[in-house]
């Protein structure tokens, strides 16, 4: 049967496969960082040329005006096969702080089956998986469905090139499914499809005073301080129940329904896997809801860096001529992004004090996504459970990935949300890692996916 040769396919060829894998990951493609331009080529022709090398019939990498877009496919022979575009992206988060990391974050080492590197979960374990899938698939019988893939290069600086891309190559990405593996597992047995993901609105709060550096001894007194302003003006984005204190900001926000509630809570995991997961003594958040809804179905208000003053060894006496702040807040249905930069703009220049200056800009937005019933759902998840003997999971999640509405707007097509890695794989974090034996297991849930779409393929 196709499935079982697929699947012996990858089996023989694992070592290879991984090889391949750790191969991507040791691509330092970081798109944050100007210093690694070249390098996310490099992550985009390796892609480039394996994609080439099993056989797709058109590989394109697409200029932008930062990091291209890589786009592939693979046409079934029957006529009247539905198509299926997978979504990736072969960028990484910026590996600092390095110091934490117990091994070098591109050189990915294996230690008790899990693969240490940045991006070995998210999501270069995601995207070779998808592809190595379709390697076996195309190795041992007929496709049965188009595949395409868009992989890109600017997910983790918010896809500033992707709206645009889609917006202009409709036809090229037209499709009748659309696989987004960039999502994850509750657990090791808990194979999971995502319904919901938060939006984000990601801006930066910077305060100037002085001219330079002051003496503290000489002018503390007589000059604010921009690191004590800024910091009791971020004291003010909250009320102390957890909330949000920036005006407007819930008007938008849907109501959680008796059923959504149901829904969420039937997600098994707990509150001391969360503690464990984290490290944290307790867990905070807004009064009034459970851990699972403030994930999924909450906005949220987040400084994500700041800095200011002196922050090398020792004392240095002095008033810092600015200080700075990286503010993020996760959005819900129907929060609108720009909206809700505008009115944190407003409110924190209601509160700015007048012996500062500020300035205040937006780095990215994105709208939630929230969304029933993909086309592929019943065969995904039957792929899942076939592999993980386990039923379904369905979680509203945390982050975002805002391609998922684009596409939905642009292509008229929900995403099926999945993927291979854990809530504890520390992705953005020091030692990222993905659990192997799982990126196995997804390897050959994707085979049965790619080829659940065959007339025959169940038939021995
Ligand atoms: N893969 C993540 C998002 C994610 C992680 C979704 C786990 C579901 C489960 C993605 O690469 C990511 O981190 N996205 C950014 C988006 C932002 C830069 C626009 C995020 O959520 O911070
Ligand atoms: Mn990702």
């Amino acid at each position: 049967m196709h499935i079982e040769k697929a699947i012996e396919y990858f089996q023989t060829h694992q070592e290879t496969m991984t090889q391949t894998y750790l191969d991507l990951v040791k691509i330092p493609s970081v798109s944050t960082a100007t210093e690694h331009k070249a390098d996310i080529l490099r992550a985009g022709e390796f892609l480039k040329d394996y994609l080439l090398g099993i056989g797709l019939d058109r590989v394109e990498l697409f200029p932008t005006n930062m990091h291209p877009i890589l786009f592939a496919e693979k046409k079934s022979a029957n006529l009247n096969a539905k198509t299926l575009l997978v979504y990736g992206h072969y960028d990484v988060q910026p590996t600092d702080p390095l110091d934490e990391w117990k091994s070098d974050p591109f050189q990915p080492e294996i230690r008790e089956d899990y693969v240490y590197a940045r991006g070995a979960s998210d999501m270069k374990g995601q995207v070779m998986a998808s592809v190595l899938a379709l390697e076996s698939v195309l190795k041992t019988s007929d496709l049965p469905i188009n595949v395409k893939f868009l992989i890109e290069g600017e997910e983790e600086i918010g896809s500033p090139s992707l709206d645009d891309f889609i917006k202009t190559h409709k036809d090229l990405l037209s499709c009748d499914m659309i696989l987004n593996p960039d999502a994850g597992m509750v657990g090791k047995d808990q194979p999971t499809l995502v319904y919901g993901l938060r939006g984000l609105t990601y801006f930066e709060v910077r305060v100037d005073g002085p001219k330079a550096d002051l003496h503290s001894g000489l002018w503390g007194g007589n000059v604010a301080n921009p690191a004590n302003v800024l910091s009791s003006m971020i004291s003010k984005l909250h009320n102390s129940d957890g909330s949000v204190a920036i005006p407007g900001f819930y008007d938008r926000v849907l109501d959680i329904t008796e059923e959504e509630r149901v829904r969420i809570a039937s997600n098994q995991t707990s509150e001391e896997t969360m503690l464990e997961n984290t490290g944290v003594p307790m867990l905070f958040g807004e009064e009034g809801f459970s851990a699972l809804e403030r994930q999924g179905a909450r906005p949220t208000l987040d400084v994500n860096g700041f800095y200011s003053g002196f922050i090398g060894e020792g004392a240095k006496t002095i008033i810092p001529a600015y200080a700075k702040a990286k503010i993020s807040c996760r959005l819900v249905p129907d929060q609108d992004p720009m909206e809700i930069f505008e009115l944190a703009k407003s409110y924190i220049l209601s509160i700015t004090p007048p012996t500062v200056r500020i300035n205040i800009f937006l780095h990215s937005g994105g709208p939630a996504y929230l969304a029933d019933d993909a086309p592929g759902a019943k065969n995904l998840t039957e792929a899942l459970s076939a592999v993980w003997q386990n039923s379904i999971t369905y979680k509203r999640e945390g982050g975002s990935i805002p391609v998922a509405t684009v596409m939905q707007r642009e292509l008229g097509v929900k995403s099926l949300l999945t993927g291979f890695g854990l809530p504890d794989d520390a992705i953005h974090s020091p030692n990222e890692r993905m659990y192997l034996p799982n990126w196995y297991k997804g390897i050959q849930a994707l085979i049965r996916f790619y080829l659940s779409f065959g007339e025959t393929s169940d038939a021995s």
